[in-house]
């Protein structure tokens, strides 16, 4: 028998535990969840009080030359339509954010040749020069180092990119040939050295993953202490290869959102869209297991049914100021309230 509460506390009391420990603990630990959240709601308030920091999503292209088997704007899905955005529509859509408070823009999108080097330092530098009270954060994939130290020159402060799954094997079968676990985790290496204030994260339930794989995660977490971890359930999308693959558990999902919560007690760690979509309550239930971001849509209505990286996702219809709206009733009800500042990591002013 697994004492879940003695792994728990030890967790919460030294930010680490073993292999063993962290597998035996997601395997038999879900039913423990209620305490696990009270002390990573404890945790999150410690650093953050009830802070919640937004962060405009703005999905600026959906052509990707990656062929990820999970992911819905795969190059192979050629039901999929694609839209790119230009510097004045991504400019108009921070406007927008601006006018609502927010004060961090993230840039997404697949990993889509025609931004080259310049073209992404260019609007990430107008993005700068237009909003400087404002964080820019790119999530736009695998670079090479000269590109990501271009980025950061240019103005851009914060880089998300999900290391998917730690362990390699486990990498090769979410991914085709030709993309590697160790090229993604050199990345998240590299943006860290450069000085970004970096995201990994992993999804929960994607085909294939064992609590040793999630087990590693943790592990790869408590080695990289990246600022943020975005963590989200896999959903299927029904025209990929996992179309008929099961998907992640809203229960598992928060429960590793709380032990991230206790391995690194001052990350950031959105509630994000796809709980949002496996749950009518996912994001409140994120916030009150240990997220303090969530990430409202600020891309423009008439594209944001395109970028479908899984299927049913929530928010597709609405404008801007119903999505900013809407997360902040939803923050306020779960106890937390949403405040209009950049939103940077605790130990970012230290540094800086
Ligand atoms: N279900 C859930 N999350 C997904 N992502 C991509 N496809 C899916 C899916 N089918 C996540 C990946 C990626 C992030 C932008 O979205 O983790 O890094
Ligand atoms: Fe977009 Fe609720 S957050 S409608």
């Amino acid at each position: 028998m697994t004492d879940c509460v003695a792994l728990i506390d030890k967790l919460y009391s030294t930010h680490h535990l073993d292999k063993a420990e962290y597998s035996a603990l997601i395997k038999n630990g879900i039913s423990h969840s209620d305490y696990l959240f009270t002390l990573s709601d404890k945790v999150r308030r410690e650093n953050y009080g009830d802070d919640v920091y937004l962060r405009g999503l703005i999905e600026f292209t959906s052509y990707c030359k990656n062929d990820c088997y999970y992911c819905g704007i795969r190059c192979s899905n050629k039901q999929a339509e694609r839209y790119r955005l230009d510097k004045e529509q991504i400019l108009e859509c921070c406007g927008t954010g601006y006018e609502l408070g927010f004060r961090t823009f993230v840039l997404q999108g697949g990993e889509d040749p025609f931004y080259t080097d310049d073209i992404i330092c260019d609007i990430v530098s107008s993005i700068k020069k237009d909003y400087p009270d404002c964080a820019v954060t790119l999530s736009i994939g695998e670079k090479s180092e000269e590109s990501y130290r271009r980025y950061y020159e240019s103005g851009a402060d914060r880089y998300l990119l999900r290391h998917e799954t730690a362990d390699y094997e486990h990498y090769s079968k979410l991914h085709p040939v030709g993309l590697s676990a160790e090229n993604r985790q050199n990345c998240l290496k590299t943006l860290k050295k450069i000085g970004f204030q970096t995201g990994a994260g992993f999804m929960v339930g994607s085909p294939y993953q064992t609590a040793e794989n999630l087990a590693d995660d943790m592990l790869f977490l408590e080695e990289l202490k990246p600022e943020m971890v975005g963590i989200g359930p896999f959903i299927p999308h029904h025209a990929t290869p996992f179309a008929n693959m099961p998907q992640g558990t809203v229960e598992l999902t928060l429960f590793m959102l709380g032990l991230v919560r206790l391995a690194l007690p001052d990350v950031l760690l959105p509630a994000t869209t796809a709980l949002g979509t496996i749950h009518p309550q996912g994001r409140e239930l994120a916030l009150k297991s240990g997220a303090n971001v969530v990430m409202p849509n600020l891309s423009p209505v008439s594209v944001r049914k395109k970028y479908l990286l899984y299927d049913n996702k929530i928010c597709t219809g609405d404008e801007s100021a119903q999505c900013r709206m809407c997360l902040q009733k939803r923050v306020e009800s779960a106890g937390y309230r949403i405040v209009e500042s950049r939103g940077d990591h605790a130990a970012y002013n230290e540094r800086k």
